[in-house]
């Protein structure tokens, strides 16, 4: 994405703040249908399009004015799909260690990767892929046993009834707002507006009753009100669609669930989660971006997702062919090691201990007996756990050794535990991250600092 733009932070900024909180209760009484996507940790985004040549952003390129809207979508001609097999893709990100994936059925360019009735602007109608992508995709991901999501802007810069309007507090004579598929100004046209919510929803109706996706990851809400967009009604709409597809937090308040985008949060956030983040830079595969993170590096934010109880959307490019990039492939299988062999550690655990108690992230079982300790570093012979007052009855490497360990220390007097030292031999480390497990006696008991008389 093409920061800074200043709409987007103040979007992202609302993401995280109380007042963007998922509705409370909505669904009291009724099955958790977030159960899965709690438990996930990690699922993989795909930005797949007519810019998937890679020689520029999503959509983007045309709204800043990288590119002409005519150029932008001539791309759509070498958007192919000829090498596009699915199940190749949910083999993959099983290797991965995925548990879902997301794919942009269609982003803010309007180009539809299914057959829509609504619009000529899509894969089969418009481009030489000649058909409709989603419904292999969505098939090959069931037949895999992962969860389907469905990426969808709610924005459309293409859709003629799609007339922007100025953001709050922007001055008209900023030259960034000179945009007409950006930030039109004048006034809004109210009819052109109920047609286009019409298409919106209508659009919406095809992707749920026909693939039934477990998630519909909404994006691009920033430039209408949740009362513009009616999003509150929207959300009742869906459950009727679709009962027990869950969505994220970019339909104003009324998602499921936060997503933070492209920074690892500082502290948990007050509700369920899941990072949005690309491999390298850019969300959809672009020829010059070569600048990939490390299977270590991807290794250490999902570990850091989990251990604050949220989850890794971990995003890549496949080419306009539909084949996905070595690159992103290497990646995705490195990190496929380490998932598999620390699965105990990360699937179906809860956010672990607060800051203080130990140097890393860690993870906890549901029980609440066994901790999950995460080292990122080479540990100078031993590793250290405080604030632990169970009794501790086993600590060993995951997928490796028992390890020794010993608590030491402590003052009763006021109910603060010793350290447990816990030694790890270099034999035991993980090339990635090492898992360290250690199980108590009873559900976790946390020391908390003595009150202090001044
Ligand atoms: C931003 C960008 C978009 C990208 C999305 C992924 O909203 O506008 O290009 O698809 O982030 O989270």
């Amino acid at each position: 994405m093409t920061l800074p733009r200043p709409l987007l932070l103040a979007a992202a900024g609302l993401l995280l703040s109380p007042a963007a909180l998922p509705a409370a209760d909505a669904t009291a009484g009724a099955p958790d249908t977030m159960a899965w996507f709690r438990d996930a940790k990690l699922g993989i985004f795909l930005h797949w399009g007519v810019y998937s040549e890679g020689l520029g952003s999503e959509s983007w390129a045309f709204h800043d004015g990288k590119t002409t809207y005519e150029a932008y979508m001539a791309q759509a001609a070498t958007f192919t799909a000829s090498n596009y097999h699915p199940e190749e893709w949910a083999r993959l990100f099983s290797e991965a260690g995925a548990r879902y994936a997301v794919l942009t059925s269609k982003h803010h360019d309007g180009f539809a990767l299914w057959d829509t009735k609504l619009s000529r602007l899509n894969a089969k109608d418009a481009s030489p892929a000649g058909r409709d992508l989603i419904g292999p995709y969505c098939d090959a991901l069931r037949k895999e046993g992962l969860k389907v999501g469905l990426y969808f802007s709610n924005l459309d810069w293409s859709h003629p009834d799609y007339a922007s309007v100025l953001p709050t507090g922007a001055n008209p004579a900023d030259p960034q707002y000179k945009n007409r598929f950006g930030y039109p100004q004048g006034r809004q046209d109210p009819e052109a507006w109920k047609r286009f919510l019409a298409f919106h929803r209508g659009q919406l109706k095809e992707l749920e009753t026909r693939f039934r996706p477990d998630l519909l990851w909404f994006d691009g809400d920033w430039e209408r009100t949740d009362l513009q967009w009616g999003f509150r009604e929207l959300r009742e709409q869906l459950r009727q669609w679709n009962p027990t597809g869950i969505v994220n937090g970019r339909i104003g308040k009324y998602g499921d669930y936060l997503t933070p985008e492209q920074y690892i949060p500082l502290v948990p956030p007050p509700s369920a989660w899941e990072l949005c983040a690309t491999v390298n830079d850019s969300w959809g595969f672009q020829k010059q971006d070569h600048n990939f993170k490390s299977v270590r590096q991807v290794v250490r934010m999902l570990a850091e997702c989990a251990g604050m109880g949220g989850n890794l959307l971990l995003d890549v490019g496949p080419r306009s062919d539909g084949t996905i990039p070595d690159e992103d492939v290497r990646v995705l299988r490195g990190l496929g090691r380490w998932t598999h062999k620390h699965a105990e550690a990360l699937y179906g655990t809860v956010a672990g201990l607060p800051g203080g108690y130990f140097y890393g992230a860690t993870t906890l079982n549901k029980a609440r007996d066994t901790v999950y300790l995460f080292c990122f570093d080479r540990p100078n012979g031993q590793v250290a756990l405080k604030g632990i007052r169970n009794e501790v009855l086993r600590v060993s490497v995951v997928g490796g050794p028992e390890l020794v360990s010993r608590k030491i220390g402590g003052a009763e007097w006021v109910k603060m535990p010793g350290v447990l030292w816990i030694d790890v031999p270099e034999t035991a480390l993980d090339p990635d991250a090492t898992v360290i497990k250690v199980e108590l006696k009873g559900p976790l008991d946390l020391a908390t600092e003595p009150e202090r008389k001044p």
